[in-house]
């Protein structure tokens, strides 16, 4: 088993007195799918910051695919970031008046990669997420479960150990939020390793790892095989 995330005894206090985050021990192994759910204001977005390194924590330690948080500068991290971990938001964050492809290709900015290249792994991004025929379209031409995966696909275009949702569903239908986390679990099945904050039960309830967090506390962390609980799903084979 590989250790994609390691947090250890995190605490995060914003100025003004807030501590978001209690002496938080979480480790994500490789493939696992989590939902981290709680209440508003329990420190899930901030939990999510710190495990994207968009944020440090005040005390405790983070190692991300291998690597020691603390240890590295803004600038290393902001590298590590681009390669390992990819962040889908509940407002989508696309970019307006640019296609879905150029908007997915966008996720590969600073690999390096020619241009030519990253269009065309973006096509196959778009692809994987049953887009294909919507590269074209610019994101006002799109549905709000149709942006979200394109969300996913520049998330994903990288091929990131870390993929990290914050209310991915939150802003859709129960049917587009539906083929979200479809799809979510297709690419945890393919051995992504993903978190996924939701404030809805229902999803949280099929996502085979729970964390529960309450005033900044991880209060329950449960694992489901659900697998087993379910035979004959396509799923279990993968
Ligand atoms: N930048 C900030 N500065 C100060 N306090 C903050 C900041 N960001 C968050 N907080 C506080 O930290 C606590 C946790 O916030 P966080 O955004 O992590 O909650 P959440 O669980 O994601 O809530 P929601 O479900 O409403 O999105 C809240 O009490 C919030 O007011
Ligand atoms: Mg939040």
């Amino acid at each position: 088993m590989t250790r994609v995330v390691g947090l250890t005894g995190v605490t995060k206090e914003y100025a003004g007195g807030v501590t978001a985050l209690r002496d938080v021990d979480l480790d994500i192994e490789q493939g696992e799918l989590v939902g981290i759910v709680g209440p508003s204001g329990s420190g899930k977005s901030t939990l999510l910051h710190i495990v994207g390194t968009l944020d440090r924590p005040t005390s405790g330690s983070v190692e991300i695919a291998g690597f020691d948080v603390a240890a590295l500068s803004d600038r290393e991290l902001s590298a590590l970031r681009a390669r390992h971990v990819g962040f889908v938001f509940q407002a989508f964050h696309l970019v307006p008046g640019i296609s879905a492809q150029d908007n997915v290709a966008e996720g590969l900015l600073y690999s390096g990669l020619p241009r030519a290249e990253r269009r065309r792994r973006a096509a196959e991004a778009l692809e994987r997420v049953g887009l294909a025929d919507r590269a074209r379209h610019r994101p006002h031409e799109l549905s709000g479960g149709q942006k979200q995966r394109v969300a996913i696909a520049r998330a994903v275009v990288g091929d990131p150990e870390l993929l990290l949702a914050d209310e991915p569903t939150g802003a859709l239908d129960s049917a587009s939020g539906e083929s979200v986390m479809e799809l979510l679990h297709d690419l945890g099945a393919a051995g992504a390793t993903i978190a996924v904050i939701t404030h809805d039960t229902e999803v949280a309830d099929r996502l085979p790892r729970r964390v529960r967090l309450r005033d900044g506390a991880v209060v329950e962390d449960v694992r489901e095989d659900v697998r087993e609980r379910v035979p004959g799903d396509a799923r279990a084979g993968a």
